[in-house]
């Protein structure tokens, strides 16, 4: 498996692992175009034999380390995937001297919610009816590494 940062024609794939992430909640592709127009030093995909198979995505926003989106084909899930692509994110994110990093999840999605948590994500507030569909969101927050002080 090799994680490395987004090419353009990885889009396609990315859009239909989303799909099958996330059905009709999937990121339309305009969303996903401007997102690699934008952000793509921090738009990471992993790929296995060839073929891309998950994505991460982040942003520097307010001096903070956002984590934009994340998600793993179905069929690759629970091998690490995920973590390589968090991992190369933050590591990303951290060259910007963030002070610490950010994301929003549904509050109904276990699989993500013990994800984060297994990598240190602490819970800090909770959105009701954040989501398009009224679903609320819990607010993660995780600090960076400390930065290793001369001897
Ligand atoms: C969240 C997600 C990205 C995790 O990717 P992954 O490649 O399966 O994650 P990993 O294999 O690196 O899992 C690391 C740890 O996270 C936890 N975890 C991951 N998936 C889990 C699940 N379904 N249930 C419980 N814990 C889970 C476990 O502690 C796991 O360690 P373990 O397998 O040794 O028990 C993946 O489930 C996914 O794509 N979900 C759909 C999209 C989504 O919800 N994205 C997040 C919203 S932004």
């Amino acid at each position: 498996m090799q994680i490395r940062v987004i090419r353009e024609e990885d889009l396609k794939h990315i859009y239909l692992i989303e799909e099958r992430c996330f059905g009709k909640e999937a990121y339309p592709r305009p969303l996903l175009f401007w997102l690699y127009h934008l952000h793509r030093d921090e738009f990471f995909v992993a790929e296995v034999k060839g073929k891309v198979v998950g994505y991460a995505v982040g942003a520097v926003m307010k001096g903070r380390g956002h984590i934009i989106s994340i998600a793993v084909d179905p069929e690759h899930q629970r091998k690490g995937i995920g973590t390589r692509l968090l991992t190369a994110l933050m590591e990303q994110l951290e060259k910007r001297k963030v002070k610490g990093f950010r994301l929003e999840v549904k509050v109904d999605n276990e699989a993500a919610r013990r994800f984060y948590e297994k990598h240190g994500f602490k819970q800090v507030g909770f959105v009701e009816g954040y989501y398009r569909d009224g679903t609320g969101a819990v607010i993660y927050e995780k600090s960076s590494k400390p930065k290793s002080s001369p001897a």
